[in-house]
């Protein structure tokens, strides 16, 4: 048989410092992530500077840790995927140049990645000693959703992406920060909605849902505005804030549009299967709501594979690793890379 392929996967684009080791793209040997939420929570979001220096004070210990789990040695890996973009230009650089000085010392190939697409490769993931998650069959539609992007996307097949729609305004994450924010609930939003909205009713407010008929594009900086206009028009008449009420309408509203459209452009474009990935897709009323609107198969990670980590760099590093790809030492991050242009 032939030498499986293992690649050292690192990740600081945003607010996590992460690195992991992935083999042949489906099975990981160890997945670190250093998350700087609390850190972050006192300013209400991610604050970039501090964020770059958090990422250069665990780079080195998290990716060491990594390689510590895998019980492997840097000469040991095939490649090392990095994160190039989209992302904090700070943060972004931190591990780009911690993967170049890896490479640089132990001659092994360098592979840059978008964020984006690793997201996407989340779906083919499983820990080791687990069994194998199914694979996912070529055409897909995926819906990646986090904190800065709201994107679908239409899979040909590996590596081979057609963009049909994103968000016009806010990401999908984005807003729940906000409305969370704006009902005085923590950071980060959605696990926060999520939980207040477990205790409130979904139909308690009719809040708008931006259909975009004709395209497969969304918004959400209406429904934000709804949200804030409601809260305003309480408070003027001194009534308190029914906050649980809020979430669960708001967050049916979210859910109701990513899952409708998804759904549909899968069936527009003879998909087999449909990926729901990033921090979103965490969200329980979301992974409920795609199952039951479809029965093409449904890939949605686990909960640690839908925010930011390493081992999804490190798949996606896989696929670009056997289609060839290898990266020069001078390449530079890019904080702005649609997927569509990888
Ligand atoms: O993918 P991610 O970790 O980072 C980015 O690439 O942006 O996504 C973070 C986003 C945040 O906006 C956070 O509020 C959201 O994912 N999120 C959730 C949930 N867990 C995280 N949104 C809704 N429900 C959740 N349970
Ligand atoms: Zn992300």
């Amino acid at each position: 048989m032939e030498h499986p392929a293992r690649i050292l996967g690192i990740e600081t684009s945003c607010d996590e410092t992460a690195a992991a080791v992935v083999e042949n793209g489906r099975v990981i040997h160890s997945n670190v992530v250093a998350s700087q939420i609390e850190i972050h929570a006192k300013y209400g979001g991610v604050f970039p500077e501090v964020a770059s220096r958090q990422h250069i004070l665990t780079v080195f210990p998290i990716v060491d840790e990594a390689l510590k789990q895998a019980h492997l040695s840097l000469g040991d890996v095939d490649a090392i995927a990095v994160t190039r973009g989209p992302g904090l230009p700070g943060s972004l650089v931190v591990g780009v140049n911690m993967a170049k000085g890896l490479a640089l010392g132990s001659g092994k190939p360098l592979i840059g990645i978008n964020h984006l697409e690793g997201h996407l490769y989340s779906a083919w993931l499983s820990q080791t000693g687990e069994p194998a998650v199914p694979e996912p069959e070529f055409p897909l539609v995926a819906l990646i959703v986090s904190g800065g992007h709201t994107e679908l996307i239409l899979l040909h097949n590996h590596l081979t992406y057609q963009r049909l729609g994103g968000t016009l305004d806010d990401a999908a994450g984005e807003a729940f920060d906000k409305v969370a924010r704006l009902l005085g609930l923590g950071y980060p939003g959605g696990p926060a909605i999520q939980m207040a909205a477990q205790a409130g009713h979904p139909l308690a407010f009719k809040f708008p849902r931006a259909w975009l008929e004709g395209t497969w594009d969304f918004s959400f900086s209406g429904l934000k505005t709804a949200v804030l206009r409601e809260v305003r028009s309480l408070e003027e008449i001194g009534k308190s804030i029914p906050v649980e009420d809020m979430a669960a309408s708001f967050q049916a509203a979210v859910v109701e549009v990513l899952v409708v459209k998804t759904v549909e452009a899968a069936k527009a474009h003879g998909a087999k299967g449909i990926i729901v990935a990033g921090g979103v897709s965490a969200n329980a009323e979301l992974r409920k709501a795609v199952g039951m609107r479809t029965l093409l198969p449904v890939h949605i990670p686990p909960l640690y594979l839908c925010t930011d980590n390493a081992a999804m760099i490190a798949g996606a590093g896989y696929w670009r690793f056997t289609n060839g790809q290898r990266d020069g030492l001078d390449f530079d991050a890019l904080p702005t890379w649609p997927l569509s242009e990888v």
